[in-house]
């Protein structure tokens, strides 16, 4: 495929629909060149996610200026991938002594630094390593851009973003609008497993995708997905355990190799790209993210959100829940709790 080819589709891929994100723009009265200037920065870039997720965030036309962060590898990451002809300048920092300078300025951070799951781990084993990188640079985003939007992927995301929110609350720049789970991954498997099981063109499925970002937490909502199949009860159970274990279906491929990393950083790719396009006034902007929230009893939850010019706009409600999925709510509550409990404690213990 020729590279203008290439970049065409992928860009239209950060579109939910149709339209592309030029026709938003014109749409709005104003031409691509005239897009606002926006700094995103990816910190845990040379990672797995992050060096994939460098390459779609370096293809997005919606960003000005990329920053990309790590403890280690950027300056290779950076040079390599600021050679692709597309909009944004690409700048890598390595160390804690670079941070400063690859926040300042920032109107989205991606956070997918850490350490990934090995076979036979849960999300939870990774609390003690990432639950501290996470408050670090946390903190040090509270201080260089206190006004970004967070998109946080570093996992367990049911904990981590309830650190981040202790950690922001402690420096005075906690807003609620600002800080987001990223929960995209969950959606694009629920949509990816529907389309195959129903035989519906999978570009055409939504499936919004509720609760959490850990096994029994995450509660895809098949009875809200579009368009409608017939499924059987037996065929949805069955789609909802293979969302729930998506990850660790890939972990397990991946033998020790890591998690999901690619088809991680394409939907932290679109959800980056739903926060730009919210930023920038497009209008109608919905992912769903894991969000503080008063929709249920927990003060997080992951439920479909309208993003805006500030961040989040409003966290909409579950809409009509089959039974099944009812049962499903119940069953997670208790273990969201106690997970977001774990984030907060941890923040204010360390
Ligand atoms: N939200 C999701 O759906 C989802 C999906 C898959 C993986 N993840 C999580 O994303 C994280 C990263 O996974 P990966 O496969 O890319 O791992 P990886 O080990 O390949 O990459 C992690 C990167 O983080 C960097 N890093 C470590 N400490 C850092 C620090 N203090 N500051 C900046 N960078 C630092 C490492 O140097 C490394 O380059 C893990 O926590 C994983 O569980 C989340």
């Amino acid at each position: 495929m020729k590279s203008s080819l290439l970049l065409r589709s992928i860009r239209s891929s950060f579109t939910n629909s149709t339209s592309s994100i030029s026709t938003h723009l014109t749409r709005r009265g104003y031409g691509t060149e005239s897009v606002p200037e926006r700094k995103v920065a990816v910190l845990g870039a040379a990672g797995g996610i992050g060096q994939p997720l460098a390459l779609l965030m370096k293809l997005n036309p919606l960003v000005s200026r990329l920053a990309l962060y790590d403890i280690a590898g950027t300056p290779g990451v950076a040079a390599d991938i600021s050679h692709i002809n597309s909009r944004s300048e690409v700048a890598g920092y390595m160390g804690e002594e670079q941070l400063g300078q690859a926040l300042e300025g920032s109107d989205v951070v991606i956070i997918p630094a850490g350490v990934p799951r090995k076979p036979g781990m849960t999300r939870d084993d990774l609390f003690n390593i990432n639950a501290g990188i996470v408050k670090s640079l946390c903190t040090a985003i509270s201080k260089y851009c206190p006004n970004a939007l967070v998109n946080m992927i570093s996992n367990p995301v049911n904990s981590t973003v309830p650190i981040a929110a202790e950690v922001f609350k402690k420096a005075g720049t906690y807003d609620e609008k600002k800080l987001f789970g990223v929960t995209t991954l969950d959606v694009v498997r629920a949509k990816t497993f529907y389309a195959g099981k129903g035989k519906i063109p999978v570009a055409d499925v939504n499936v919004p995708v509720v609760g959490g970002h850990a096994g029994i937490t995450i509660l895809p909502l098949f009875s809200q997905a579009t368009p409608k199949s017939n499924l059987s009860d037996e065929e949805i159970v069955a789609l909802t355990k293979r969302t729930q274990d998506g990850g660790t279906e890939v972990v397990e491929a991946k033998a020790g190799k890591g998690s999901a990393t690619l088809s991680m950083a394409y939907a932290g790719a679109i959800f980056a790209d739903a926060c730009l396009k919210g930023l920038n006034g497009v209008s109608d902007v919905v992912e769903c993210s894991f969000v503080q929230s008063s929709i249920t009893e927990l003060p997080f939850f992951a439920s479909k959100v309208k993003l805006g010019k500030n961040g989040v706009e409003e966290v909409l409600g579950l809409g009509p829940l089959s039974d099944y999925e009812r049962q499903g709510l119940e069953l997670l509550i208790p273990e969201l709790k106690a997970s977001i409990e774990k984030g907060v404690k941890f923040a204010n213990q360390n």
